[in-house]
């Protein structure tokens, strides 16, 4: 029996977005499963009941019937009292909860015997879950609407133009904070055409922020501002200082400022003082997109947009709600990729597979129990073990293949194969020629040295790691190439013909090895590239 994914219209005042497009509710379908949205609920989005009922929605009418037929709830923002009212026992809702912040929420929905999946709660460093990261397509949309606030504020163009009536600058815009948000603004505002600088206590981000086409500002002082997960820390005072004493130049300079400095579960940095805004140009522009968590501005106010000193100083926190049609069209899918994940089967069951790391990360409740937090993630791609080949087999047969890297092999097995590999060796020392030897020398050391690159290199680093490989394979061409020359050149004495051959056949590995290097390249680069 196909579960029904509900839609309800969202409650919270001001927010515009919905959780599903008509779009999406086509191939929500075609995974199996049935849909109804709320009359409404995609209006302030600009998706009426027509779009829906055209994908093949079904529409309620009311709130109460919406929730009572829904098996799945789809939402955006955190359910109100009423709403965790509504839901029905053994349902699954999913949507943004975020359970640190609201542990009430979390009794009450948990008391409602439901399952409930916190989108907010995805672990985002895992690869796989990029295309479910709503964190990161909504911050994406806040960081582009940052700018267009901005531009709108603004009194004067973003791009420089030489005109018969005379010469305009650029708008110099300093972003504060390169997260998601802040990489959207910076992109933003150097496609409108502003000179565009940004600066970060991640020293990592600064390359992101270059490929995007603005500057990185350094703070003059040494100190690394990862705090792990991808997520920044708060800095030393000795930093702060030098860091404000760099913001403080910087908004003497710029006409724009757009602020999304964050550090999680701590109140948002003061980067910009009262003092700094007062230094800034009349006309200037200050975005806020840190304002719900305290703001990175002294005066900003919350949700406003007020002008103090000259300079307008944007507060808003609906910076996505108000691109509802983008925002929701971004959300939708991220939702369908999660429920995709929920439903490989594609006939319209969900299976929350508590062992896969994903799911299980942003599962907060299953069946009325908390599961909030998860356990740690697993570090993501350990090198695999040395992974000797004479006793790969054995070892596998117990169990402890390539895969199982942090084992190690018992002893008697080291043993063994130590044991054969020195017999092997001695009985070729003992009778192979000696111009034998010396390449059969080179060719372990070789094989040593190769085995040591190549099986310490995380595998999430291969890629990159292929490139690196066309030096070997040019070295190989090379001697490849000697190898091919007529004997008669080169030493008459040599007779084989099949070494030749070896050698063509050598060219023609290193060179789809060369071929591939580049193109694997070109496509990881393009990735990064706009
Ligand atoms: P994020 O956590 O990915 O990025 C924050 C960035 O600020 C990080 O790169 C971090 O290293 C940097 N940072 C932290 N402390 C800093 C400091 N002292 N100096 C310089 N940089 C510092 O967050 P994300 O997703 O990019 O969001 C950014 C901000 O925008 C957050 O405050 C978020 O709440 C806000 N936001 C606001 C919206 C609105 O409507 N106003 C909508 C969406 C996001």
């Amino acid at each position: 029996m196909p579960l029904t994914i509900g839609v309800p219209r969202e409650v919270f005042t001001g927010e515009k977005r919905v959780a599903t497009v008509p779009e999406v509710v086509e191939k929500l379908i075609k995974l199996g499963f049935k849909v109804a949205v709320e009359s409404g609920a995609g209006v302030l989005a600009n998706f009426d009941d027509d779009a829906y009922r055209a994908s093949g929605a079904e529409i309620a009418d009311t709130a109460a019937n919406l929730w009572s037929m829904s098996d799945i709830v789809f939402k955006v923002r955190i359910p109100t009292d009423e709403e965790v009212g509504l839901l029905r026992e053994g349902c699954t809702l999913i949507g943004f909860i975020w359970p640190a912040q609201n542990p009430e929420l979390m009794q009450q929905l948990a008391a409602r015997k439901v399952t409930v999946l916190a989108i907010d709660a995805l672990p985002r460093t895992l690869s796989r879950a990029q295309k479910m990261d709503a964190l990161t397509s909504q911050a994406g949309v806040a960081g582009y609407r940052a700018v267009i606030e901005a531009a709108n504020a603004f009194g004067r163009f973003f791009n420089g133009q030489i005109t018969a009536a005379g010469k305009v600058p650029p708008a110099k815009v300093f972003i504060a904070g390169a997260g998601v948000a802040g990489l959207a603004a910076i992109g933003t505002a150097a496609s409108l055409g502003a000179v565009v600088r940004a600066n970060d206590t991640r020293a990592e981000v600064a390359d992101q922020v270059v490929s995007l086409g603005g500057e990185f500002v350094k703070v003059d002082y040494e100190e690394e501002g990862s705090g792990g997960g991808g997520y920044a820390k708060v800095m030393s005072e000795g930093f702060q200082q030098a860091q404000r004493d760099m913001y403080a130049k910087q908004a003497k300079e710029v006409d724009i400022i757009v602020t999304t400095a964050l550090i999680p579960g701590k109140p948002a940095p003061k980067l910009i003082t009262a003092e700094m805004v007062k230094s800034m140009k009349p006309g200037s522009v200050i975005v806020d997109m840190a304002a719900e968590q305290g703001g990175n501005c002294e005066l900003t106010e919350p949700g406003q947009a007020v002008v103090k000193h000259g300079v307008t100083i944007i507060g808003y926190t609906d910076l996505v709600s108000r691109l509802a049609r983008q925002s929701s069209t971004l959300y939708s899918s991220n939702l369908f990729r999660l429920t995709e994940e929920l439903c490989k089967t594609k006939d319209g069951i969900i299976n929350v597979n508590m062992e896969d790391d994903a799911i299980r990360g942003l599962t907060v409740i299953k069946d009325g129990s908390i599961t909030w937090p998860p356990p740690a993630l697993k570090p993501a791609a350990t090198p695999p073990a040395a992974a000797k080949p004479a006793a790969a087999p054995a070892a596998a047969k117990k169990g402890h293949g390539h895969g199982g890297s942090s084992e190690p092999m018992p002893g008697n097995k080291l043993a063994i194969m130590f044991g054969v590999s020195a017999a092997l060796f001695w009985f070729i020392g003992a009778n192979a020629p000696t111009a034998f030897l010396a390449h059969f020398t080179v060719f372990v050391l070789a094989c040593f040295v190769g085995y040591m690159v190549v099986w310490n290199v995380k595998p999430a680093l291969h890629p990159p790691l292929m490139s690196v490989t066309n030096a070997i394979s040019s070295i190989i061409t090379i001697g490849a190439l000697v190898q091919i020359a007529p004997p008669i050149a080169l030493d008459p004495s040599r007779p084989d013909e099949w070494i030749r051959w070896l050698a063509v056949g050598g060219i023609v590995l290193a060179t789809i090895n060369m071929f591939g290097g580049f193109a694997v390249t070109q496509r990881m680069l393009a990735m990064f590239r706009k």
